[in-house]
């Protein structure tokens, strides 16, 4: 399966375009890396690939057709900030189970400890959260992950042993992913390509 998105235009007002005919493909089998400036719109790609803004020029497609939006979507976005997309009323095991009734095997892989779902978003950690966003975004219908600048706030071996979850779990589903990060050596650890935004974005 092909992730493609073509030609893609945007701008948040009239004033400044932030995407001017962007295009970028991912394959399931494949993990794509994504750099560049802060500010320069990678985020707001991101957004375009899963759904969280359509108001845009040019076509995002699965395998050359539109991505179908009814039910699940199948390209899913996990955030930077993993509490910002969490509702602060609900206790972790909601949150996680709104998604999915994740296994316990893959709750183990992540790391999820059992204690942490009796809590609130407040009372977890921010890598602690990332873990249940992640697993949330691993729905058995996704078919890609975009990973916006998943790990910045971990340290370096919680970084590794939430990545190589993440890629082990994506490589044995087929799930592709696109992964955004200001981090070139973390990039170059397990991405098939790097892509460079200024190149896929034509300003
Ligand atoms: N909802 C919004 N309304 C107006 N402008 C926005 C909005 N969201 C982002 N922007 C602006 O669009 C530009 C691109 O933002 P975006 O978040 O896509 O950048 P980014 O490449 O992801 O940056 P970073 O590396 O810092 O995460 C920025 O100048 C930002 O201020
Ligand atoms: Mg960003």
């Amino acid at each position: 399966m092909e992730l493609k998105a073509n030609n893609i235009s945007f701008s948040y007002n009239k004033n400044r375009h932030i995407l001017n005919d962007a295009s970028i493909s991912v394959e399931s089998n494949q993990i794509i890396g994504l750099m560049g400036d802060s500010g320069s719109g990678k985020s707001t790609l991101c957004k375009i690939l899963s759904g969280y803004i359509s108001n845009y020029t040019g076509e995002v497609t699965l395998d050359g057709k539109p991505i179908p939006d009814k039910d699940f979507y199948p390209v899913q976005l996990i955030f930077q900030h993993p509490e910002k997309t969490m509702n602060p009323k609900w206790k972790m095991e909601k949150v996680l189970d709104e998604s999915w009734k994740v296994s316990q095997e893959l709750k183990d892989t992540f790391g999820l400890k059992d204690s942490w779902l009796t809590r609130w978003p407040s009372e977890l950690s921010g890598g602690e959260l990332q873990r249940f966003s992640i697993l949330r975004a691993l729905n058995p219908k996704t078919k890609f992950i975009v990973a916006d600048e998943i790990s910045t706030m971990l340290d370096a071996v919680t970084q590794v042993q939430i990545w190589e979850a993440l890629i082990n779990h994506c490589k044995s589903n087929n799930i592709g992913i696109l992964a955004v990060s200001h981090d070139p050596e973390l990039l170059e650890v397990f991405c098939d390509d790097i892509l460079k935004f200024d190149e896929i974005n034509n300003l």
